[in-house]
């Protein structure tokens, strides 16, 4: 049976999720309060670059199942399920969340639900919101106890979020467990097809869903960061950590994945989540167990720094007066993501030093001329690299990973090239004659003598 279903927020998370319930067969409406993506959903376009999304957009579209508002009344008379997708980013100067948005969202929309409903919230929220977010809702709406907030954590990764919603590992279901509602029901009709594929639900309290969502990004950021610190070893040294993951990766217990050393971790999501993490243990007096958070943290700002000193040492000592090429400016790649972007920061502060940064990046130029002004931007990897002292790889876009090295060789001033992402073979650029520094892998000759 169909469901109707209404998603609060557009950004990468709420205009996927709408999308792919549509074309899981509800009837969805999006809602949000920015006018510009409104009007852009409506004609089909995709505000940001996310491969696969605007098919599953145009197609709902059509079909009259997806359709968007800025009316939270039209939400509230239409849907029996409302998703919240909202973004929840860190506060200025602090590292707590700035739960702002999702609390907007509650305080307009429960006013106005006058027949039983579900809300489910997939934002994510610091241990503790989603009971108080229930209680101030159930407050709010003249059905009062009828209706019923549950937590729903996202899990999507950027690049993927098409994929991710509609072939999830799992499904999380945080309930309030006192109620006793129809908040599991309501799920299990929304995700029908995806529990038809054998796709695990897995139904617990509220405190514990939120926490899901949380320790799943702290595992991720702590394992990139422990590569990262190995990286730092090997680079002392004088081993590589490329091989060194692979090796270690074998091992099914450790695993392969999220196991790639380079500049490290950035975009919307990890870097604030393990900070909100820290503020959150800290107000509930549990901080000593997230003190190592903040190592994490540190090793990852490490690396940007390290990428900076690298490229000052691979150049002669100095980046004054030089000229530096950056490919990638994405945080990752297939994304137009510029949010805590480790190549926008490195790129950022290489400018500091003197010298004159030109990025290339195949999507998110955009996104970084508003975000960084004054560094200049080519409209082709070739053109960035144009006299170049040397050039960094700094967001592995399968367009770098198969640039050749002769026909770079031609335009760049001196053959130097920084592998921010370990994402190129060192043997093709050597034997070409170029400098090759990867972050974490010993000395030129060392590379070399492995590959
Ligand atoms: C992340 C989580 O993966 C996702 O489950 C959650 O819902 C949101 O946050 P996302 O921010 O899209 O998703 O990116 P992710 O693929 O996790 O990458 C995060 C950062 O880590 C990127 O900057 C990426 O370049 C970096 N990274 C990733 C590494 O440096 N090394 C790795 O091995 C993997």
């Amino acid at each position: 049976m169909n469901c109707r279903i209404a998603v609060f927020g557009t950004g990468y998370l709420g205009a996927t999720h709408a999308a792919c319930m549509a074309e899981l067969g509800h009837e969805v409406i999006g809602v949000d309060i920015d006018p510009s993506k409104l009007a852009k959903l409506e004609s089909g376009q995709v505000p940001f670059f996310e491969p696969g999304l605007e098919e599953v957009l145009r197609k709902n579209l059509d079909n009259g199942r997806l359709r968007f508002s800025s009316s939270y009344q039209e939400a509230a008379d239409f849907a029996d399920v409302h998703f919240i997708g909202v973004g929840t980013p860190q506060k200025k100067g602090e590292f707590g969340a700035d739960l702002t948005a999702v609390e907007a969202v509650i305080e307009n929309l429960a006013p106005l639900i006058t027949r039983p409903a579900v809300i489910l919230g997939k934002s994510t929220v610091p241990v503790g919101t989603a009971a108080r977010l229930g209680e101030r809702a159930r407050q709010l709406s003249p059905i009062g106890d009828a209706l019923e907030l549950a937590w729903n954590p996202e899990f999507l990764r950027e690049g993927y979020a098409v994929q991710d919603t509609l072939q999830p590992d799992r499904l999380v279901l945080g309930i309030d467990q006192a109620r006793n509602g129809r908040a599991e029901e309501e799920t299990r009709k929304v995700y029908k097809t995806l529990l038809n594929n054998n796709i695990p639900l897995l139904v617990m309290d509220l405190a514990t869903s939120e926490l899901v969502k949380t320790a799943a990004n702290a595992f991720l950021a702590t394992k990139i960061s422990f590569i990262n610190a190995m990286a730092e070893v090997c680079e002392a040294a004088n081993a590589d950590v490329t091989i060194l993951a692979d090796a270690i990766g074998y091992d099914a217990r450790i695993g392969r994945r999220f196991l790639n050393a380079g500049i490290g971790f950035g975009g919307g999501c990890l870097p604030k989540d393990i900070r909100a993490f820290m503020a959150r243990a800290g107000e509930l007096g549990a901080d000593q167990a997230l003190t190592f958070l903040r190592e994490v943290d540190t090793i990852n700002m490490r690396r940007r720094s390290r990428m900076v000193e690298l490229t000052a040492e691979a150049i002669g000592g100095t980046l004054l007066g030089s000229r530096i090429a950056v490919l990638g400016a994405a945080f990752k790649p297939d994304s137009d993501d510029v949010r805590d972007s480790p190549a926008l920061n490195i790129a950022g502060q290489i400018q500091l030093q003197g010298a004159s940064v030109v990025v290339y990046d195949p999507k998110a130029i955009e996104n970084s001329r508003r975000l960084f002004p004054t560094l200049e931007y080519a409209d082709t990897a070739l053109d960035a690299c144009h006299k170049a002292d040397a050039v960094l790889v700094l967001t592995e876009w399968e367009e770098f990973k198969n640039l050749d090295p002769r026909t770079l060789g031609g335009v760049v001033r001196e053959k130097v090239i920084l592998d921010g992402r370990n994402c190129l073979n060192p043997a093709d650029w050597l034997k070409d004659e170029w400098t090759y520094r990867g972050l974490g892998r010993g000395s030129v000759e060392s590379v070399s003598m492995v590959n």
